[in-house]
């Protein structure tokens, strides 16, 4: 049986992840066919002849069975991956600034086209959070959906609990271990997980926020003075998202450094790792757990969604009461 072919586009830390995977996985059927990447110049891991330099010649190539898109640029990003679900293709894409700017664009444009995307490794890394929202709790009021969405700055706050150091040396051991975004202050400024929360309102509530909507506040100020004090009384500081359904029926969301204490399932998600509390209103409390970052963690999810995608399976939004009001547009500027 032929495998099935992957045009990769993007070979940064979650690209060559994931072609890792699939490469110690011969049985699985995948053959990663084409790489595409941005700099010539840079020196790769992998022979100079397995890469090209203009991803839309994958978006055309009639022999790649699926696009995986895996690249820092959200306007790249969008351009690229909108482009492919124009002409039906299925991706599978990690980059949440560019799904929490333009989702309700691109639930419209696979309704209108039959392409189909997945996009499990753009919230929590390996946490099975969109699929479990999407699929397994379709029929389910939920009250609240909160967590750690962001590596980098809870690895920072562990750092300066357990040394007693203060930010700025934490966070060049968090650059150092690979997992903070090019820019650090996107994890830091909670930028990053403010996307993740966007994403996560559409699968939990069929509410498209725009990141806009959503407060975040980051912990570029903490100081180990404020870590003392959260230990004198027992207690962590915590980057938590939130989304919280309001009595009115609205949606609340926020990203915030808060205290944690012992109570809460959150106190003793550590270093990179994320975790996720779903309160649901027939099911009770359920908890997530795992590494939210770094290459093998997140391209472990880019492979469920590739296999996902070969058995047919796609996003159901059956929160979302009819198709959001949007504008197919040609515009591809994004805001980041
Ligand atoms: N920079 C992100 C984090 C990577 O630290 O969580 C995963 O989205």
């Amino acid at each position: 049986k032929q495998p099935l072919r992957i045009g990769l586009i993007g070979f940064g830390c979650v690209g060559q992840g994931f072609y890792d995977i699939v490469g110690r996985q011969p049985g699985l059927g995948l053959a990663v066919t084409r790489i595409a990447v941005k700099s010539p110049a840079k020196p790769r891991t992998l022979p100079a002849e397995r890469f090209c330099f203009h991803a839309d010649d994958l978006l055309a190539d009639p022999d790649l069975d699926l696009l995986v898109e895996v690249i820092d640029d959200p306007a790249e990003a969008f351009r690229l991956v909108s482009t492919a679900l124009r002409h039906g293709r299925r991706v599978v894409t990690a980059n949440k600034a560019m799904l929490a700017h333009h989702l309700p664009e691109l639930v419209a444009l696979q309704r209108a086209s039959g392409g189909a995307l997945l996009y499990e490794a753009a919230v929590c890394g390996s946490i099975p959070i969109i699929r479990t929202l999407d699929s397994y709790f379709s029929h389910e009021p939920l009250q609240s959906v909160s967590g750690i969405f962001n590596g980098s700055s809870n690895y920072v706050l562990t750092r300066m609990s357990q040394q007693g150091s203060e930010y700025g040396p934490a966070l060049a051991e968090a650059q150092a271990q690979g997992f903070a975004e090019t820019d650090p202050s996107l994890d830091m400024g909670a930028f990053d997980p403010r996307s993740k929360a966007v994403i996560l309102a559409a699968h939990a509530y069929g509410v498209f926020l725009h990141p806009e909507e959503v407060l975040n506040l980051g912990i570029e100020s903490i100081s180990a003075v404020d870590i003392a004090r959260a230990a004198a009384q027992g207690r962590k500081v915590k980057v938590v998202a939130g989304l919280y359904r309001l009595p009115n029926g609205s949606v609340a969301a926020l990203v915030t450094p808060q205290f944690v204490g012992p109570e809460s399932p959150l106190y003793a998600v550590e270093q990179e790792f994320n975790g996720v509390v779903i309160a649901a209103e027939f099911a009770g409390s359920q908890f997530l757990h795992g590494r939210g970052a770094g290459g093998h963690p997140t391209g472990s999810a880019v492979l469920a969604d590739v296999l996902a995608l070969q058995h047919g399976f796609r996003y159901a939004y059956a929160k979302q009461s009819e198709a959001p009001e949007t504008q197919l547009t040609e515009g591809l500027e994004v805001e980041v």
